[in-house]
């Protein structure tokens, strides 16, 4: 057979990277005694903050997010407008608690930093893959399916990874097997400032408030 070549067309952009940034025990140990809301009964309790690199003080944390986004922004987009941080928290998940499917709403990506994660992974979800959609037919798959025709994806994540999401996708984590509370640090993005063009009658200006 002659070599071919398969192009995932059309595909949504998920970006997932190990960093050499690992906190500390005394930068984890501030963290990990920040302000928390929620009952310990939910299937995570949250920063009271939700905007948690304006209130404390993680400043080698935020330059990696910026870092991240900016090759998130011009590698893999390929966009030149600018994205700012709207939003920012921390989600604390025990032992044999998860996350049910949920999209993050009023942002462009999510930045998710593991500061600890011994157990549990991040899956992708989707009603229908791109083949059932577009067709709208029931097909009959093999037993394992490929990135073409998937309707889920396991992103094994462990402590120091970083993953970048668009806020529409759908995902979910499977449960925290381990002693150790699962932490991470997450931050959503959305456009600011200039975006389209007068002639194609699309220009506006987003500018984000505080
Ligand atoms: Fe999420």
């Amino acid at each position: 057979m002659n070599q071919n070549s398969i192009i995932p067309l059309f595909s949504t952009p998920l970006y997932h990277t190990h960093t050499d940034y690992i906190m500390d025990t005394k930068e984890f140990d501030r963290l990990s005694k920040i302000e928390w809301y929620g009952d310990p009964k939910d299937v995570s309790v949250v920063s009271n903050s939700q905007r948690f690199f304006d209130d404390y003080e993680f400043d080698t944390l935020k330059s990696i997010f910026t870092k991240h986004k900016d090759f998130y922004v011009d590698e893999v987009l390929g966009m030149k407008n600018g994205f700012d941080m709207t939003q920012s928290w921390v989600a604390k998940t025990s032992k044999g608690k998860s996350h049910p499917p949920h999209d993050h709403k009023n942002n462009i990506f999510s930045i998710v930093y593991y500061a600890r994660c011994e157990s549990g992974d991040l899956v992708i979800t989707t009603r229908d893959n791109f083949i059932g959609q577009k067709w709208n037919l029931d097909f009959n798959y093999k037993t394992i399916r490929n990135i073409f025709n998937c309707t889920s994806y396991t992103c094994k994540v462990k402590t120091g990874d970083i993953v970048i999401l668009p806020g529409h996708v759908e995902h979910m984590t499977t449960p925290n097997e381990s002693d150790f509370d699962r932490y991470i640090v997450g931050a959503n993005y959305f456009i600011s400032g200039p975006i389209g063009e007068e002639k194609k009658v699309t220009k506006m200006n987003v500018k984000l408030n505080g």
